[in-house]
């Protein structure tokens, strides 16, 4: 893809050539905007939480003995064509709103949308152990898949541009993203993916250490997934074709391994976020205040779309 980039984050001005050099000052521009709007962002995430204490909503708690293991937990599934108002409205309120994740997929397994990564995001090759993410238009319909995220976040913008997660790789970092704090919705439209997701009662229990992009467990890419032993519960997901998984990425911990398509295809997946508060992890709002490396990602990000670089290489533990 002509427009590809390595992940490149820098302080600005090290490292120039003269693209780079195009990106930060047009990112070095729109700086003073995104610190400005992640403060907003994070004063009312905290009222949020504040409306939350005060209207008695919180979250479970963890069983009184922490050892005991209670494993496993599968999550619903629901076919999005045979759902009514009131089932809507239901996933909203005892879903979403108290950060349970879901399925949506239809009972036939067929496709809540034709939308494709670009083709010549899919035909460069792909570098073993990368993950590829390449932006989509902001305003592009996928369909069936924009009528399921309209129902659960009624007249709500999304977050950022969508986003294919592509590439040969097995796993990146067990991880909570940085950012405001938004839901994922994540669409597998090929491939499968093995998917552990920590409520937000669990992750806010766990030591997570900082990166750029997310704050993370140490050494969980390791295939074993060693650190599951130390978490009393959590979701395991095995993703299908044509899924769609709702869950909150700035309050639970997640981890999506890839699986292969018979062909030994690897998976494409899209991801569109929505903003939306619930339970959002304090450590993400308290970097959203303070972290001068993840402010420079989030613009430089945003400058390289400004300028049309729509996708970039990351090795799969980068975050
Ligand atoms: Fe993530």
């Amino acid at each position: 893809m002509k427009t590809m980039r390595q992940v490149d984050v820098r302080l600005p001005f090290a490292m120039w050539d003269a693209r780079s050099i195009i990106r930060d000052a047009v990112a070095i521009m729109i700086l003073p905007f995104i610190v400005a709007a992640f403060y907003a962002f994070a004063i009312l995430e905290q009222l949020y939480e504040v409306l939350n204490f005060i209207l008695l909503i919180h979250l479970p708690s963890l069983p009184p003995d922490k050892m005991k293991q209670l494993g496993k937990l599968s999550v619903d599934v629901f076919d999005p064509d045979r759902l009514g108002p009131a089932e809507w409205t239901d996933l909203q309120r005892n879903y979403i709103a108290k950060c349970v994740p879901f399925v949506l997929r239809r009972k036939d397994g067929a496709p809540l949308t034709d939308a494709a990564p670009p083709e010549e995001a899919v035909s460069a090759a792909f570098r073993q152990g990368c993950i590829r993410v390449v932006s989509a238009s902001y305003f592009h319909n996928f369909g069936t898949v924009d009528h399921c995220i309209g129902k659960l976040f009624p007249r709500r913008p999304r977050a950022y541009w969508p986003l294919w997660f592509l590439g040969k790789y097995s796993q990146g970092k067990a991880h909570v993203d940085l950012g405001p704090a938004t839901y994922n919705c994540y669409y597998l439209k090929s491939g499968g993916k093995d998917v552990i997701i920590a409520p937000p009662e669990v992750t806010r229990k766990v030591a997570l250490q900082p990166g750029i992009d997310g704050i993370f467990i140490t050494d969980s890419e390791d295939e074993r997934r060693e650190y599951l032993k130390s978490l009393p519960y959590y979701y395991q997901i095995d993703m299908q074709p044509h899924s769609l998984l709702v869950f909150s990425n700035s309050a639970c911990i997640h981890q999506f391994r890839n699986i292969d398509s018979p062909d030994a295809s690897p998976p494409e997946a899209l991801s569109i976020r929505m903003a939306h508060p619930t339970f959002g992890d304090r450590r993400v709002r308290w970097h959203l205040m303070t972290d001068v490396r993840m402010y420079w990602r989030f613009t430089t990000y945003a400058a390289a779309l400004f300028l049309r670089e729509k996708a970039e290489d990351r090795k799969a533990a980068y975050i």
